[in-house]
């Protein structure tokens, strides 16, 4: 089951999305045939098994791979089909990454770390109000190793919004963190969605987090089994694992 209906706002447009991996008896098929239509503004949650192809699909819509066939669109970009240039450019221009590790450089400071992006940003925001909005003002001045861990994935969620994107996708952001840092830290990008409107994809194992979500996606063996809505979205204090 899919769901590939075009409304106004729709940031991103799949249809029948498949990603294979490698060749005759050794191919993978990662995704099969996936549809899916994302709005602006949007918080999507990612749920499936291990293998179920949540990054591959998560690394397609941003920019970091290419589909084997269908067709995907991120309003006027077609990706599917997107020279590596182009790839560069968009993601560049429109997506923020956070991975579950947080990928910091050792020798430069909070600032330093945020900084280094907006050198190749056209409308950063200034470095100081991202890392206001993820609650580190007083550590800017800080190196990576004299952070918890919970500060550090803080860190890379400032560092992957001072550019100002359209997207925030998340790989599994708090699966290095305990239950209260874990939840400080999905806080952080609930905020973010909610105050700078950035549509954002969580993938995550942990179906507590799915409570947050406009809408919660389930993969399965490559395909979206199905999406449900939650008619009212928790925030994360709520949430309970
Ligand atoms: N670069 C690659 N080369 C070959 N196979 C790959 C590659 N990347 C992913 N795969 C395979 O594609 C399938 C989907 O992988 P994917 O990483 O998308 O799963 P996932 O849902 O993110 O799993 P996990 O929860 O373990 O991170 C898996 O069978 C995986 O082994
Ligand atoms: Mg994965």
């Amino acid at each position: 089951m899919g769901d590939a209906t075009p409304a106004a706002d729709t940031v991103f447009l799949a249809r029948q999305l498949s990603k294979t991996y490698g060749e005759g008896e050794a191919a993978v098929h990662a995704l099969r045939g996936v549809d899916l239509a994302v709005q602006r503004g949007e918080f999507i949650v990612l749920l499936g098994a291990s293998g179920s192809g949540k990054s591959t699909l998560l690394n397609i819509l941003g920019g970091l791979d290419i589909p084997s066939s269908g067709e995907l669109r991120f309003g006027d970009h077609w990706l599917s089909g997107a020279s590596e240039a182009e790839l560069t450019r968009y993601r560049r221009e429109h997506v923020g990454f956070v991975f579950q590790f947080y990928n910091l450089i050792p020798s430069l400071t909070v600032r330093e770390n945020v900084a280094l992006v907006t050198d190749i940003s056209a409308h950063p925001m200034p470095v100081d109000e991202a890392i206001a909005h993820v609650g580190l003002a007083p550590r800017a001045d800080h190196f990576p190793a004299q952070l918890s861990g919970g500060e550090q994935q803080r860190v890379a969620i400032a560092r992957a919004i001072v550019k100002r994107p359209d997207l925030l996708l998340c790989d599994e952001p708090t699966g290095a963190l305990d239950y209260q840092t874990g939840k400080l830290v999905l806080e952080v990008i609930a905020r973010i969605n909610q105050e700078l409107g950035t549509t954002v994809i969580v993938i995550t194992h942990n179906a507590a987090i799915a409570g947050m979500a406009d809408r919660v996606i389930h993969l399965s063996d490559g395909c979206i089994q199905r999406i449900e809505r939650n008619p009212h979205k928790l925030t994360p204090a709520e949430l309970s694992w």
